[in-house]
């Protein structure tokens, strides 16, 4: 079956689209069939990946159903990616009628069996965006760096995402909560991880035992528009990615 995954948190800058692709490319290389959608209107996902949101189609044009899903799917360099831009901040005030959570999730039942996996990336907002890559999916992954407001910010998203779980797609799991920009020399980081593991085992949030390392090599990669499985292979942070996917597997993602 196609796992489908959200990458969320509605806090800015915790490195959703980075777990999007790096994990995507990584899923690649292991021989997956992957698909990504970006589902932020910063549309920095595209960028990244390398996909054309200007004269190709878009995720907006398949949502207000002028497209058809796979005629706007680019196989690039690496993973297949539906990309998107400024004009998806537009749905929010476009579709206003009951079963509006669920355009996405019409899209991707059309083309999922092409796909061992389908990420999607959102925007740092629980928006109509974000219910509707909820909606689709059947697991999220929730990347938090370690900082001071991170835990607090990762309660209120577990009660939204438990609430869309009643309310459009009983199926969504949590995979985990994701450890991003991780450096256990500095102290901040590893009080914080330890404080946030104690918080999520209270009220039963999981969380990866796998941390994604604090790398500069992801950033130089992105601006390069190369993944970081070509940019620097050897970079530690593959081998961070790797263990992620043995950890997602143990637990059926
Ligand atoms: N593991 C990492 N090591 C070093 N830099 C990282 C790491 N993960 C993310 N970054 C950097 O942090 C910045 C924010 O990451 P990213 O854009 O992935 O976050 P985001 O949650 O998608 O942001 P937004 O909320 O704006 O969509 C980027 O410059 C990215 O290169
Ligand atoms: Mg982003």
């Amino acid at each position: 079956m196609t796992k489908i995954i959200t990458i969320t948190n509605q806090k800015g800058g915790v490195g959703k689209t980075t777990t999007t692709s790096s994990l995507s490319v990584v899923l690649k290389r292991r021989g997956y069939k992957v698909l990504v959608i970006d589902m932020d209107p910063q549309g920095n996902l595209s960028f990244c990946l390398g996909a054309d949101n200007v004269i190709n189609a878009t995720i907006y044009d398949v949502l207000r159903g002028e497209i058809r899903p796979q005629f706007a799917i680019q196989h690039t360099a690496t993973v297949d990616v539906i990309p998107s831009n400024i004009l998806l901040s537009g749905i929010e005030l476009e579709f206003t009628s009951a079963g509006r959570e669920y355009l996405l999730k019409n899209v991707i039942n059309s083309i999922k069996g092409f796909y061992d996996y389908i990420l999607i990336d959102t925007p740092p907002a629980l928006s109509i965006l974000t219910v509707n890559a909820l909606a689709a999916s059947t697991h999220v992954i929730i990347p938090m760096v370690c900082d001071i407001f991170s835990v607090q910010g990762i309660t209120q998203l577990v009660e939204s995402i438990a609430k869309v779980k009643e309310l459009v797609n009983e199926d969504l799991q949590i995979g985990g909560v994701l450890v991003n920009k991780f450096n256990k020399r500095i102290l901040l980081n590893k009080e914080v991880k330890g404080a946030a593991e104690l918080v999520f085992q209270d009220l039963n949030i999981p969380m990866f035992k796998t941390t994604i390392r604090n790398s500069i090599g992801v950033t130089e990669a992105q601006a390069s528009q190369q993944d970081i499985t070509s940019y620097d292979p050897k970079n530690g942070i593959v081998r961070d990615y790797i263990s992620l996917i043995t950890e997602m597997r143990e637990k059926g993602m």
